[in-house]
């Protein structure tokens, strides 16, 4: 007896909750019914469509957008989300209406930064300023030598590849050979820069970005001050940001190149006419090398990294080609999905880099039938160090070795299978042999 009251308060409390809830949704539902959404598929109560989306949720969402069209609504949980998977929904977002999606949702900064995505943001237009480039140049030329003489270590042995997966851009934000697994690495390699600040005084000239973040750090006028923490904090998310993006393509690459052996040749013997046997290549060769150019741009085709780019959210809301996108939504463009648009590209499944010779088509933010970088205001800022890290990475890599499968291994046996962590990634690391083909001192690095 003594029980009854309890229970019915119990009752009570379950009754009020269930109420909110459905009053919560039939809200919800009555704001959206006064928009005219994109077509998509029908979303089931708690968890909207999420039980469509795989492990790989680019491909997950091309075969949604061949059902839905080009813009598509869903709802990922409570969120709503359109995704843009055409050049002229790409357009309509980037370009036309730049502005009601310059947003970004909260959860898309721990992508590129837990510190803060506007300091990431800022920081890196300063470091990669014109005027700026010769930290980038300098970084890129280490790198791709750290590379190569990782390479040689292991010429002849199955992973030589492998080196050119982790550790490509860290020299440039570090300047230590590995990176750091949690912040005492990172603060060994603070305490170096400032010693040498110190050191050196007036003479000091920043040679690599965390003497440039270190500078910043200094600078009175810089509207959201970068605290000595702040540098610590970034260094390692630009490690994040930069080394998977730019290693990963590198990776992607050699994927392609072990697997097409005419490809490679072409584009060796490009290097041998161009560069010769006697140095290895230098940023100032790339313009000189169309074809191995054409390479790195089929790669980021066929392999683009982010292939949603990074979300963005409605500030307002907009209409695109007739369709309402409510204030608040979560935009994605699927640049998997354009470059794999036959009525874009032709044989988009091939690896054929011949189709950019002659092509004015570039990886810049301006071509959006090519993106690998975004487009518009919240395109990558460090894209001109991610293009420069892939391009003098991967012409060393040609260039210093003669590359092959493992023996026994053919080429239709090379899995392609992907993963999609923060970036789409090689889900076993590439296994490929080197043989060291310049002369011996040229391995031995600065
Ligand atoms: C091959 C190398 C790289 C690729 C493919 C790449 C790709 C991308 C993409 C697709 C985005 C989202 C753009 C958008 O939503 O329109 C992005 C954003 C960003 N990237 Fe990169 N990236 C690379 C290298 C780098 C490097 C080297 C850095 C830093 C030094 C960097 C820092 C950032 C930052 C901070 C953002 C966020 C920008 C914002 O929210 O406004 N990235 N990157």
């Amino acid at each position: 007896m003594e029980l009854l009251p309890w229970v019915s308060i119990l009752a009570a409390v379950v009754l009020a909750t269930a109420l909110m809830l459905v009053t919560t949704v039939l809200n919800r539902r009555s704001k959206l019914n006064k928009y005219k959404l994109p077509p998509g598929p029908r979303p089931w109560p708690v968890i909207g469509n999420l039980n469509l989306i795989g492990p790989l949720p680019q491909h997950s969402l091309h075969k949604l957008s061949a059902q839905y069209g080009p813009l598509m609504s869903l709802r990922f949980g409570f969120v709503p989300v359109v995704v843009g998977s055409s050049v002229d929904a790409a357009r309509s977002i980037l370009k036309t209406n730049d502005l009601a999606f310059i947003d970004r949702p909260r959860t898309a900064a721990g992508k590129y930064t837990s510190y803060n995505i506007h300091h990431a943001v800022v920081a890196v237009r300063r470091l990669l300023a014109p005027g700026e480039e010769a930290v980038a140049d300098r970084a890129a030329q280490h790198e791709a030598a750290q590379a190569v003489r990782a390479g040689a270590s292991r010429g002849g042995e199955r992973d030589a590849a492998r080196p050119a997966r982790r550790g490509i851009v860290y020299r440039s934000c570090g300047g230590a050979e590995r990176p750091p697994d949690d912040g005492q690495p990172q603060q060994k390699v603070l305490d170096e820069h400032n010693e040498r600040r110190q050191r050196e005084g007036e003479a000091f000239v920043a040679r690599d970005m965390v003497d440039k973040l270190l500078q910043l750090a200094d600078d009175p006028n810089l509207k959201v001050p970068i605290t000595r923490d702040g540098v610590k904090a970034f260094t390692l998310e630009l490690f994040a940001a930069g080394t998977d993006t730019s290693a990963a393509t590198v990776e992607w690459a050699m994927t392609e190149l072990v697997k097409k052996p005419a490809v490679l040749t072409k584009a060796t013997e490009e290097l041998d006419r161009v560069v010769g046997r006697n140095r290895l290549v230098a940023e100032g060769d790339i313009p000189n090398l169309p074809y191995f150019d054409a390479i790195v741009k089929e790669t980021m085709r066929t392999h683009p990294v982010a292939p949603l780019l990074t979300p963005r959210q409605s500030r307002e809301d907009t209409s695109i080609d007739g369709y309402d996108i409510p204030a608040g939504t979560r935009v994605l463009i699927n640049i998997m999905a354009i470059c794999r648009d036959p009525k874009v590209w032709d044989a988009p499944m091939e690896f054929r880099p011949e189709r950019f010779i002659g092509s004015s088509v570039d990886v810049r933010g301006q071509d959006l039938e090519l993106l690998p970088f975004g487009s518009g205001r919240r395109m990558c800022p460090g894209h001109t160090l991610g293009l420069k890290m892939v391009q003098v990475t991967l012409a060393n890599l040609l260039h210093a070795f003669h590359w092959k499968l493992p023996d026994g291994m053919v080429a239709e046996e090379l899995s392609m299978e992907e993963v999609f962590r923060m970036n789409v990634l090689r889900k076993v690391p590439l296994e490929a042999v080197a043989e060291p083909k310049l002369p011996a001192h040229l391995y031995a690095g600065p």
